[in-house]
């Protein structure tokens, strides 16, 4: 038989999403980002994050299900991100998601907010292989992980960055630039007519006697600070176009460099790459070539699934019920600095 459709419910950051997944496939999803109305203030205001969900949660519930032509009746288990994340923001998915399960007498599973993005990409490409290597990067991580069986194994943590997340760099930088919030695809879209070569910024941390498995990026950060600066100084317009291509540039470099030799290091065959930042252009492209070279396997999950979603907390939530799991109390807390 069929197992139940899962509905999954984010709500960690500035996106609230549901999603419906059955089976591993995609039933419907949507998303409601605040994004906009943090913009003004250059970073993810908790409070008006939290606002927000109160607003979407039912409405991204039933676009979901218009979207799979479903009916709330027809939910077998809910899923929801416990944390990491804002605890404002969690509480409100939480505490909607405890009132399906309840109302609709269906078990509740918590999820890891890391677990999610790395299961968005079987909706896309099927079961992950086990063991398969995953670098996530978004706007709060950049890790890199040992992955065998989601539902089963716990997540093996190789390295993490030792201060800014990828995207966090991104990010900043943008705003340094003078390019709009959030600063990710602002800086990709103004890369595309740069010089990736036109500014030597450093690769933190791939010396020789460096962590093989550790980024950083604040020094980064601190360098294109540096170079708009002299720019402005001189009195020349910045060349926004150059200074974004090749930041973009030493940021892909710097991830793919370290996620094919972690892939190398443990004889691991597949690198899934996820987060927000595998949205990058520049990212996926050189990742994809280093990963032909090596001989890996490189899955990157489509750019509707890489930044923050419902579909992918379903798909944990799938992977559980599938697993014979143990459900959530319906009085479970969230774990907003929850590790891995
Ligand atoms: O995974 P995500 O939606 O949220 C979490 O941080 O959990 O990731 C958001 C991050 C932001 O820092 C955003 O600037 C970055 O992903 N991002 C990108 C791109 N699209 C989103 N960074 C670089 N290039 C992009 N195209
Ligand atoms: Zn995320």
């Amino acid at each position: 038989g069929r197992s139940p459709v899962v509905l999954g419910i984010e709500s960690s950051c500035d996106e609230t999403g549901a999603g419906l997944v059955q089976d591993g496939v995609l039933l419907g999803h949507a998303v409601a980002s605040s994004m906009d109305e943090h913009a003004r203030f250059g970073g993810v205001v908790p409070e008006i994050a939290a606002r927000a969900h109160v607003h979407a949660a039912a409405p991204v519930v039933r676009a979901a299900l218009a979207e799979a032509g479903l009916e709330m009746a027809d939910i077998g288990a809910v899923a929801v991100t416990t944390g990491p994340g804002l605890s404002g923001a969690l509480q409100v998915g939480v505490a909607a998601a405890k009132g399906f399960a309840y109302s609709l007498g269906v078990p509740l599973y918590g999820v890891h907010h890391l677990a999610g993005h790395v299961a968005a990409d079987t909706l896309e490409h099927g079961p992950l292989p086990d063991p398969c290597m995953v670098l996530i990067v978004s706007g709060g991580h950049t890790s890199l992980l040992l992955v065998r069986d989601l539902a089963r194994d716990p997540i093996v943590h190789l390295g993490d960055t030792l201060d800014d997340a990828a995207g966090e760099c991104f990010d900043k930088v943008a705003r340094v630039f003078g390019l709009p919030y959030p600063g990710g695809p602002a800086v990709d879209r103004a890369a595309r007519t740069g010089d990736p070569r036109a500014v030597a910024f450093p690769r933190p941390l791939t010396g020789p006697r460096d962590d093989k498995y550790a980024f950083s990026f604040s020094g980064l950060k601190t360098a294109a600070a540096r170079w708009a600066e002299q720019h402005r100084a001189s009195g020349r317009p910045l060349p926004v176009e150059d200074g974004a291509a090749s930041l973009q540039e030493a940021v892909a470099d710097v991830l793919t460099k370290k996620a094919v030799a972690a892939c190398r290091d443990h004889g691991v065959d597949t690198l899934v790459v996820v987060g927000g930042v595998a949205a990058n252009s520049r990212v996926r492209e050189m990742a994809q070539q280093r990963c032909d070279a090596a001989g890996i396997t490189l899955r990157v999950p489509p750019l509707r699934l890489c930044t923050d979603n419902g579909a992918m907390i379903a798909a944990v939530g799938d992977l559980l019920v599938r697993a014979g799991a143990e459900p959530a109390p319906l009085d479970v807390s969230i774990d907003p600095s929850a590790p891995l």
